[in-house]
C-alpha cells in the first residue's frame, strides 16, 4: 500500500477510536459536552494517537497490520485521552488571552463559537475527561499506572503546560536558543513524548527502549514545531485550517525568525533523521519511519 493510502487508513482508524470515547449528549450538560466534542471532532490529523499506535506496534514487532480488538482495549483509551489533551491545549492556545486565534481545524475556534467562558471550560473538561478515559484501558494495572503517570507529567508543569507558559511569557521578547529549545521540547515535544512512551509502555517495552523512544520524540517535537512556524509564514489558511501570520501578529519570536528559513528547514530534516534512526535501531517500522519523514514536508 502507498504511504498516503496507509496514512488515510491509520488516520481514519485513529479518528474513529478517539470519537468513540467522547462524552455523549446529556440534557443538563449539553453545552459543556457540545463544546468539548466540537473541539475534537471533524479535523485534526490525529498524529499523536497514530504515533502511539506505531510505537506500540514497533515494540510488539507487529508492524504491518492495524492493532486487533484486544490490543485496542488496551491502547484505545490512551489514544483517545492523548488526543483530548492535545485538543484541550489547542482550545486554550487559541483563547484571546493566549494566541487570540479565531480559526482552528478549518472551523471557528472553540471560544469563537461558544464564547471565552465556554472555551475555557471546554479545555478544562477535555483535559480531565482524558484521564477518565485513559482509566478505561484494559492494560495490566502496573502498565496502566505507569502510562497514566507519563500522560499527566507530559501534559502538565513538566510538559506541555510548562512549555506554553514560557512561550506566553516570552511573547514579544527575543528568547535565547536554550529558551526556544525548552519551549519547543515542552509545548510540542512533550505530548509527542507521551505518544511514543505510552505506546511503548503498554506494549511492555523495557526501560531502555522507552528511553530511546522518548528522546526521539523530543527530536520530532523540535522538527514538528519548527515546521509549524514555517507553515505559519508559507502556507495558506485554506490548507492549514488555521490563520496564517498568527505568530508575527502577536509578536512571537520563533525558530524561523531567529535562524532564518534555510537553517530552519535544515534543522527540521536533522531532528527528523535522528528520530528515524532510533526507530530503525529498535527493529524498524516502515510506515512509522515514512510518517516521521513526511512531517518534514507536510503542508498542514
Ligand atoms: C498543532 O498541532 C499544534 C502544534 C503543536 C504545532 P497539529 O498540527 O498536530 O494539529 P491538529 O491536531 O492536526 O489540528
Ligand atoms: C503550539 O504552538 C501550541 C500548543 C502546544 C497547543 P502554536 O501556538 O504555534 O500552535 P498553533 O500554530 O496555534 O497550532
Ligand atoms: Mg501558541
Ligand atoms: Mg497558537
Ligand atoms: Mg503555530
Amino acid at each position: 500500500m502507498e504511504f498516503k493510502e496507509k496514512l488515510k487508513l491509520y488516520s481514519a482508524f485513529a479518528d474513529k477510536t478517539v470519537c468513540s470515547y467522547l462524552p455523549k449528549a446529556d440534557e443538563m450538560r449539553s453545552t459543556i459536552i457540545e463544546s468539548s466534542d466540537y473541539s475534537v471532532v471533524n479535523g485534526g490529523k490525529r498524529l499523536r494517537p497514530i504515533m502511539m499506535m506505531l510505537s506500540y506496534q514497533l515494540i510488539k514487532g507487529k508492524t504491518d497490520e492495524l492493532p486487533g480488538e484486544e490490543d485496542m482495549e488496551i491502547l484505545g483509551p490512551f489514544m483517545a485521552a492523548l488526543e483530548m489533551i492535545h485538543s484541550s491545549s489547542l482550545v486554550h492556545d487559541d483563547l484571546p488571552c493566549m494566541d487570540n486565534d479565531t480559526l482552528r481545524r478549518g472551523k471557528p475556534s472553540t471560544w469563537a463559537k461558544f464564547g471565552e467562558d465556554m472555551g475555557t471550560l471546554a479545555g478544562d473538561a477535555l483535559l480531565l475527561y482524558a484521564f477518565e478515559t485513559a482509566a478505561k484501558s484494559k492494560a495490566k494495572p502496573s502498565l496502566s499506572l505507569n502510562a497514566m503517570k507519563v500522560l499527566a507529567e507530559k501534559s502538565g508543569i513538566y510538559g506541555m503546560v510548562g512549555g506554553q507558559t514560557l512561550d506566553v511569557e516570552l511573547t514579544g521578547r527575543k528568547p535565547t536558543r536554550d529558551q526556544l529549545v525548552f519551549i519547543y521540547e515542552n509545548k510540542t515535544g512533550a505530548l509527542i513524548e507521551a505518544a511514543f512512551m505510552i505506546g511503548a509502555i503498554l506494549a511492555g517495552a523495557g526501560k531502555r527502549q522507552t528511553e530511546s523512544l522518548r528522546k526521539s520524540a523530543l527530536d520530532i517535537g523540535m522538527a514538528f514545531q519548527i515546521r509549524d512556524d514555517i507553515l505559519d509564514v508559507t502556507s495558506t489558511e485554506a490548507e492549514l485550517g488555521k490563520p496564517i501570520g498568527s505568530d508575527s501578529e502577536i509578536g512571537k519570536v520563533t525558530w524561523l525568525t531567529v535562524f532564518g528559513m534555510a537553517k530552519s528547514e535544515k534543522d527540521v530534516a536533522k531532528y527528523t533523521e535522528r528520530a528515524v534512526k532510533t526507530v530503525e535501531k529498535l527493529g524498524g517500522h516502515e510506515f512509522f519511519e515514512e510518517l516521521l519523514r513526511y512531517l518534514v514536508t507536510r503542508n498542514n
